[in-house]
């Protein structure tokens, strides 16, 4: 087997009364599509936010690798430095600003302190070309429908240069064609050498996209299986 592009060790977290996490393990291979599933309150979502910096080194137990060298994240901005980039379960997108904004919100394309609106416009129209989304970059967020949302969401991960994507139950709230869309859409990003988690319970969406699947219950590991075996 190859050596995992992403090693979680030993992982625990407590918030005030609650013990989220216990000795969670996860190995990720390189370029596949990593399923997590579990009920609600198993902890999926607190174990993301540990990768991701939003719990920051410190406040957690155990070690994490990301292409083989030690991860020590103080906030997002950290791990999105290091090609880690999550997207909630709750869309943080801003809805009265337009799609380019959305996507380089942070991150603009600034020269002399002005913001070259041609540039960030081409840039935004190459990144939904990626996605698949058909719709100009000046619209407002607001007036596009979640899935088309969730598209801005991975258009703008792609910009900050995304090596590992993290999908925290991206299709909850989607229609079954907007669904099957993004599902396409994680494929393609993999055959583009992007590896994915995505938070899932729904086994059908895990047997169409995920390559392993690890499986949390109370806040430990069970397991880890090959999709493709079972
Ligand atoms: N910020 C927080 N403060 C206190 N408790 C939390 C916090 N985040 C998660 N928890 C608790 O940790 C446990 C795991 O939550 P979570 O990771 O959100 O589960 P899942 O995503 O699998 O549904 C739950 O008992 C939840 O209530
Ligand atoms: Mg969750």
């Amino acid at each position: 087997m190859t050596a995992p592009v992403l090693e979680m060790r030993a992982i625990g977290k407590a918030f005030p009364g609650v013990r989220a996490l216990s000795d969670v393990t996860l190995n990720v291979a390189p370029g596949e599509v990593h399923a997590i599933c579990g009920e609600n309150g198993a902890g999926k979502s607190t174990l993301m936010k540990v990768l991701s910096g939003v719990h920051p080194h410190g406040s957690y137990d155990g070690e994490i690798l990301f292409q083989g060298a030690p991860c020590a994240f103080k906030d997002i901005g950290a791990s999105e430095a290091r090609g880690i980039v999550i997207i909630h379960q709750e869309l943080a997108l801003v809805p009265y600003l337009s799609i380019a904004e959305n996507i380089f919100l942070g991150n603009e394309h600034a020269r002399h302190g002005i913001i070259s609106w041609n540039e960030t416009h081409r840039h935004a129209a190459a990144l939904l070309k990626r996605v698949g989304l058909a719709e100009h970059p000046g619209t407002r967020v607001a007036d596009i429908g979640v899935g088309k949302q969730q598209l801005v969401e991975i258009a703008k991960a792609l910009a900050k240069k995304v090596k590992l994507l993290i999908l925290d139950e991206p299709t909850a709230a989607l229609n079954d064609g907007d669904s099957d869309r993004l599902l396409l859409l994680i494929k393609e990003l993999k055959a583009q050498g992007i590896t994915s988690i995505i938070i899932s319970h729904k086994l059908g969406e895990i047997a169409e996209v995920a390559d392993s699947v690890t499986i949390l219950r109370d806040g430990r590991t069970i397991e880890t299986l090959d999709v493709h075996d079972a």
